[in-house]
């Protein structure tokens, strides 16, 4: 890891359903860091859910606010962002992410990704016939980029707090002191 990076914040980047928003807030509550989840500040500043922006605007739209989000997010500090599964695909946005935070992916199996996100109906990238098949073939194409997270922890076989506990460790071996 370069020695001038000034890494202030936890980004986690994933795949749906690998448990990034749970395990951030979890993070974030025992750092005392503020906690922001990138779908969450596009709905609410969009007034509807992302369902109704990918229907009515678009999904071109809603990478574009995500992009604009990202943007925003460099002058924070002693935050734990948790973004949606297609963000870091933008490699602008993954070069910002890392100018501040440390960078952590969350990986799972499709098969896993699948019992977790089946019969939520918010996610509109999976609104398909065969959507395990749709996990698969995504999940395949974005791993190349979820690979050039600055760590790779798999959330398989680990509880939400024991995720969250591999994330706080690799943010302490990341500060100053232990490099
Ligand atoms: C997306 C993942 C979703 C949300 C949107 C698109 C993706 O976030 O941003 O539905 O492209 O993988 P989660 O990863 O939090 O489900």
């Amino acid at each position: 890891m370069s020695s001038t990076r000034h890494i202030q914040n936890i980004a986690l980047i994933g795949f749906m359903g690998t448990g990034k928003s749970s395990v951030g807030r979890l993070v974030a509550d025992q750092l005392h860091f503020t906690f922001l989840d990138t779908d969450d500040v596009i709905t609410a500043r969009a007034g509807k859910p992302i369902t109704d922006i990918f229907a009515q605007e678009g999904e071109a739209v809603f990478r574009e606010r995500e992009r604009r989000l990202v943007e925003e997010l460099t002058h924070r500090t002693r935050t734990v962002i948790s973004t949606g599964g297609g963000l870091p695909i933008d490699p602008a946005n993954m070069a910002s992410l890392k100018s501040h935070a440390l960078v952590i992916c969350l990986w799972a199996s499709p098969e896993v990704i699948w019992q977790h996100v089946r019969g939520q109906g918010h996610r509109p990238l999976l609104a398909e016939s065969d959507p395990l098949e749709k996990v698969r073939s995504l999940l395949a194409a974005r791993e190349p980029f979820y690979r050039q997270a600055d760590v790779l922890v798999n959330t398989e076989m680990r509880s939400i707090r024991e995720v969250a506990q591999q994330v706080i460790h690799q943010f302490r071996l990341a500060q100053p002191a232990h490099r």
